[in-house]
């Protein structure tokens, strides 16, 4: 046990997280081209209550009320992302520079602010024209992302000086191109797994454009990618549920698929056996890009898988006795600190990570006095952030959080039925309101600690 008050290392970071097509709305504006979340999200059935990122928390018109608010809650850092349209309309040629603009305001002010930015290059709003020549099913995606990398780190890089290549690797092929609940919407397993293969091709090819194109500035360049994981646990503490929960971590796709290749620079053979007839066309020399060294991983994780031994195979349960999120997650802070000890053990201590989003959505009320009592959202932050800080205590180098998110926003295909932010916002006015959980999340920010 430690204590509850138990500090955290002097220089961590502490930033809040959102990403381009969520918040930032103005789909039309300035030049930028369509995305595939455009497309999807315009298309009849695929988005609860036709909900669209055509406005959503107007934040390319507000960036500045939204980095003032930051300010406010003693943020250290803000993870964002670019969307790629807004500064290559075609994905890939003529560059649009009121795109590329806005986004060295929104740079200049966090920073003006004392805000370090952290730039996720792609959070999904793949420019439709890409996807025209097949997105990421074509291998000349990963080239395309490099030469968009360059672009922002030469506009950029001499004031960002930490960029993250893909958001969430694992949506972008399996979610988007298996399971087809995401844009652009295929159900086609072939095509996912040669599109997880050309995301990790794409990192590899993005830390080098990144680095070649890098300005020389006092602050050292950081680059690495972001993954997320959904690591199992046993229901019970009986020796059969912790066998079973090892065989599927051994098949758990989050690892098998990206972190492993990333951190010790092969395939997990169990995903891969599992791909059979099915697994992806790779070449000579794709390995050795992919596995190169990162400055830092970003980890993701809201919640768990649970199983139980079924007949000596691993079955997927609900685990009854925890509490679910609105998402129907369970809230399971253990998974976190064992996930980090795993992947600073994988990543031979060799590798910082960082959690770039971590949070939970409940539905929210506005009382009378104007305050959102969240209680349920701040004890998910308080559990998690002990969770985090004592993987740190048992030796995992983490260096940082991000809660995901800074305000409400548009949850993909849940539409705006889902409420991540530490912010409330109401979008028939686009008022902010700072709810209990982002003033708890202040006061842990500064007394460094979980509080
Ligand atoms: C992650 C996404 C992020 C947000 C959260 C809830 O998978 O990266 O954009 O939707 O989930």
């Amino acid at each position: 046990m430690t204590t509850p008050t138990a500090a955290f290392p002097a220089n961590f970071v502490w930033g809040v997280a959102t990403s381009s097509y969520q918040i930032e709305g103005a789909f039309e504006a300035d030049g930028r081209g369509r995305s595939i979340w455009d497309d999807f999200a315009h298309t009849p059935g695929k988005v609860i209550d036709g909900g669209t990122g055509d406005v959503a928390c107007d934040h390319y018109h507000r960036y500045k009320d939204d980095v003032a608010l930051m300010k406010s809650l003693g943020v250290q850092a803000y993870r964002f992302s670019v969307a790629w349209p807004r500064v290559l309309p075609d994905g890939a040629g003529r560059v649009e520079q009121r795109g590329i603009d806005f986004y060295s305001r929104l740079v200049d002010e966090l920073l003006g602010a004392g805000i370090t930015p952290w730039i996720t290059l792609y959070h999904w709003d793949l420019p439709s024209a890409l996807q025209r020549r097949g997105g990421w099913a074509n291998r000349d995606i990963a080239g395309c992302f490099a030469d968009y990398a360059a672009l922002m780190v030469r506009a950029l890089g001499d004031r960002a000086r930490h960029w993250i290549t893909l958001n969430e690797p694992w949506c972008i092929a399996f979610l988007s191109h298996e399971i087809g609940a995401h844009a652009p919407g295929l159900q086609d397993r072939a095509l996912a797994y040669q599109a997880a293969h050309h995301t990790l091709l794409a990192h590899g090819l993005g830390l080098q454009a990144i680095r070649a194109a890098a300005p020389n500035a006092v602050t050292p360049l950081q680059a690495g990618i972001t993954l997320n994981f959904e690591p199992t646990l046993p229901l019970t503490d009986s020796a059969a549920d912790a066998r079973a929960a090892e065989q599927a971590e051994a098949r758990n796709p989050f690892y098998g698929w990206f972190s492993t290749p990333i951190l010790r620079g092969h395939n997990g053979p169990e995903v891969w056996a599992d791909a059979g007839a099915l697994a992806p066309r790779v070449q000579p020399g794709d390995m050795a890009l992919i596995s190169q060294n990162n400055d830092f991983i970003g980890v993701n994780n809201y919640t768990v898988g649970r199983v139980v031994d079924k007949n000596g195979a691993p079955e997927r349960v609900r685990n009854t006795s925890a509490e679910y999120t609105l998402m129907d997650w369970e809230v399971a802070p253990e998974g976190l600190n064992a996930l980090l000890l795993r992947l600073n053990k994988d990543a031979n201590g060799r590798t910082p990570l960082y959690i770039t989003e971590n949070g939970a959505s409940y539905t929210d009320t506005l009382s009378g006095d104007g305050r959102i009592r969240d209680e349920r959202r701040t004890a998910y932050y308080r559990s998690y952030l002990g969770a985090v800080r004592d993987a740190i205590l048992a030796g995992a180098d983490v260096r940082g959080y991000f809660a995901w998110s800074l305000m409400d926003n548009f949850e993909w295909a849940l539409g705006y039925q889902q409420f991540f932010g530490i912010v409330h916002v109401d979008y028939a006015t686009q008022k902010r309101t700072i709810k209990d959980s982002g003033y708890y999340y202040r006061d842990c920010i500064a007394a460094n600690a979980v509080v």
